[in-house]
């Protein structure tokens, strides 16, 4: 069982599992050629969205990457190096190098830039363990104070936190468990938005969700109280401008995308943007052949782009990498072992840089949504 379907793997693994380096892999290159195609991020723009995807390192060891970034994006997001664990991984020992980085190569190329996941209960660092919960509040003010006063105004938006709910956890409320909640309780996200909104007054302020695109049982689950949480909010005048469905489409699950259309509509209804955060598909189910296999993953990027797209209120797409080898879904296929000979083949770029079915979907959905 993978890891999004309820296998053994813990999110703490997957965070392992960044560590795995993706150099040294090639997969045979698609017949499509990078050479003159036109950017993501402008065909995007046309349509009134802002294009992008995750960047932390990788563009720096790899020149071909950092280009096809160049050409494709017009935001840039932190995949790991906002998170908790990265930033602060001993207590009051901060490291700030992957965040500048990114930040200068933002600047540097003309990009904008967004914070993923600076709260996440899943995230967090051994050393915090057993602390008394009214330090770990203390500690949590302090982190925020720290990393927002030091970025302020560089980031257009901080997803303040990430994935709010997980009720097969059993906790109550179908709150996701870790260190923050179990000091806090559901008070950690509205501290977490006000704190980050009193130290950077102009940035957008994100809560980001797993699994409401799906109709998994964790999907139906999340779905309404993640809307809840929005609502709850928003009636209690906390500053909330945006709402991120994480959209890591998984192919072993159902997926009913105009009801999705129509729950992410509500959350327009209530002024919210809505940003599809995390976009990939993973392949894992799919048949071996690698045609074959790209051109279903290109049907399902159309698909669920082009019923969701149609919501006004979506204003942003980030796919969660530009190109395969470097997909976290690679890393994830390294943890299990399982079948590892099998690359997974999730993004609209192929291992040598190249476009593949998906770009043309995500192209033909975007200029959909222009007509
Ligand atoms: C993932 C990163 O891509 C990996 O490099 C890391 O090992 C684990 O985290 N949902 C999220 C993201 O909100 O932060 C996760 O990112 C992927 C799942």
């Amino acid at each position: 069982m993978s890891a999004v379907t309820g296998g053994t793997l813990s999110r703490r693994d997957m965070l392992r599992g960044s560590a795995a380096s993706g150099a040294g892999l090639l997969w045979p290159g698609v017949a499509h050629s990078e050479g003159g195609a036109a950017g993501l991020g402008d065909i995007a723009a046309k349509a009134g969205i802002l294009f992008g995807s995750t960047m932390d390192k990788a563009n720096e060891a790899d020149p071909a990457y950092a280009k096809l970034f160049d050409r494709h994006t017009k935001l840039i997001v932190t995949e790991n190096a906002t998170k908790f664990s990265f930033l602060q991984p001993h207590q009051g020992v901060y490291d700030f190098s992957v965040v500048d980085g990114v930040l200068d190569y933002a600047k540097a190329h003309g990009k904008k830039a967004h914070a993923a996941a600076l709260i996440w209960n899943d995230d967090a660092p051994n050393w915090l363990k057993g602390r008394p919960g009214r330090e770990i509040e203390r500690i949590f003010d302090a982190h925020i104070e720290r990393v927002v006063s030091r970025y302020a105004g560089r980031f257009i938006s901080w997803e303040a936190v990430n994935e709010p709910f997980f009720p097969v956890q059993g906790k109550p409320g179908g709150y996701r468990d870790g260190p923050w909640f179990a000091a806090m309780g559901p008070s950690y996200i509205p501290r977490a938005l006000r704190r980050v909104a009193s130290i950077d007054k102009s940035a957008r302020l994100v809560v980001n969700e797993a699994f409401c695109e799906s109709n998994h049982e964790w999907g139906r689950a999340n779905r309404p109280l993640f809307k809840g949480l929005a609502d709850r909010l928003l009636d209690d005048g906390v500053p909330l401008h945006a709402v991120g469905f994480q959209s890591h489409l998984i192919s072993s699950w159902s997926y009913d995308d105009h009801a999705f259309q129509a729950y992410v509509a509500e959350f327009g209804a209530r002024g919210l943007d809505v940003y599809l955060s995390e976009l990939d598909v993973n392949d894992e189910v799919l048949p071996e052949d690698n045609a074959v296999r790209d051109k279903m993953v290109a049907r399902r990027y159309q698909d669920y782009l082009t019923a969701v797209l149609a919501v006004p209120a979506v204003k942003r797409v980030v796919t969660w990498g530009l190109a395969d080898r470097y997909s976290w879904w690679r890393y994830m296929t390294w943890e299990k072992s399982t079948n590892a000979a099998r690359l997974a083949r999730p993004l609209p770029f192929d291992d040598d840089m190249k476009r593949k079915p998906a770009y043309d979907a995500m192209a033909r959905a975007f200029e959909a949504r222009r007509a």
